[in-house]
């Protein structure tokens, strides 16, 4: 709606985890090295996790392209509401089992036969779980028991956990302790500091063809970070908000009463007192909505 006003050809603050946007942050950078090699290297299990938001769908995204982009046979996995029998249904249909899909015992021997094969031929299968944390006990106890297989030169399936912080203390409760064991790598995403979020901002604005923008001022791009956390979709949404006022007021440039509404508006949490502000001129501004 507002592109045309601020000179952009696409919307910079979409919500979908498009990795045309992909912002490299050390952290996401360090994140998909890590499941790129870990796939490469047939670690086996690989998890990620982090705080909602923080980026977990965008990576497996890139991944995605990366995989596809090395002809590498991947299944992947985005409602992890699921039993086991629609587990394997699942999986079968992603890896183009030709077996019966509806027993499970058909789709195990179908599925460790093409994992030999390939293996046997240097070719590398993934499975990727994304909102892992919400898959039920007997679902994961399953996915750890195809981990399990493996040739002389290392494991067959490259599993990919990926899920919001619930999975990493799930991970730790006793029941999943040969799971836990298993796990060769492990990645967190945290909120992107200072830097990292006004860059973020920067270079997705320049992505949807802003270069230099001057629309989100610096001190206000600090403040968005403190009252975001840092939080990438957090982030988002404000912006897009932010955006949408000032086109509604036909204004080029975003000032902090538009940043009060709109944090308002979405009921956003944040602490009442900053530890350390460095803009004297903001200090008294802000209504800070209580979490303390
Ligand atoms: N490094 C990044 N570069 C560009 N955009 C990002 C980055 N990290 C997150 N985002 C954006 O933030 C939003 C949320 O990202 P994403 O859906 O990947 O988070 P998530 O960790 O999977 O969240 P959830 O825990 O809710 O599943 C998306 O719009 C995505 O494009
Ligand atoms: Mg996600």
């Amino acid at each position: 709606m507002y592109n045309a006003f601020f000179g952009l050809n696409q919307n910079p603050f979409n919500m979908s985890p498009d990795p045309s946007f992909l912002f490299r942050s050390a952290q996401h950078q360090e994140a998909l090295a890590n499941l790129i090699y870990g796939v490469q290297s047939r670690k086996g299990f690989i998890v990620l996790t982090g705080e909602v938001g923080t980026g977990k769908t965008t990576l497996l995204e890139c991944l995605r392209d990366f995989l596809t982009a090395q002809q590498i046979t991947f299944a992947s996995m985005f409602n992890s509401r699921l039993t086991v029998e629609q587990f394997f249904e699942l999986l079968s249909y992603d890896l183009d089992l030709r077996c019966n899909h509806h027993s499970k015992t058909e789709v195990l021997l179908c599925l460790n036969n093409m994992l030999l094969e390939r293996a046997g031929l240097g070719r590398t299968t993934v499975l990727i779980v994304d909102e892992a944390h919400n898959l039920e006990w007997d679902v994961l106890e399953e996915i750890r028991l195809l981990g399990n297989l493996e040739n002389r030169k290392g494991k067959l399936l490259q599993i990919i956990l990926a899920g919001q912080q619930e999975l990493d203390s799930k991970l730790e409760r006793p029941e999943f302790r040969q799971l836990k064991q298993r796990i060769s790598l492990r990645c967190a995403l945290r909120g992107l500091d200072l830097p990292d979020a006004i860059a973020y901002v920067n270079s997705r604005i320049s992505r949807a063809g802003l270069d230099h923008q001057t629309i989100l001022p610096p001190e206000l791009l600090e403040e968005i970070h403190f009252r975001s956390q840092g939080i990438p979709r957090l982030i988002n949404g404000i912006c897009d908000n932010l955006l949408l006022t000032a086109f509604a007021t036909e204004q080029k440039v975003v000032t902090l009463g538009m940043l009060d509404e709109v944090t308002a508006d979405m009921r956003l949490e944040y602490p009442e007192e900053r530890p350390f502000r460095s803009h004297g001129s903001m200090v008294q501004a802000g209504s800070g909505r209580g979490q303390a």
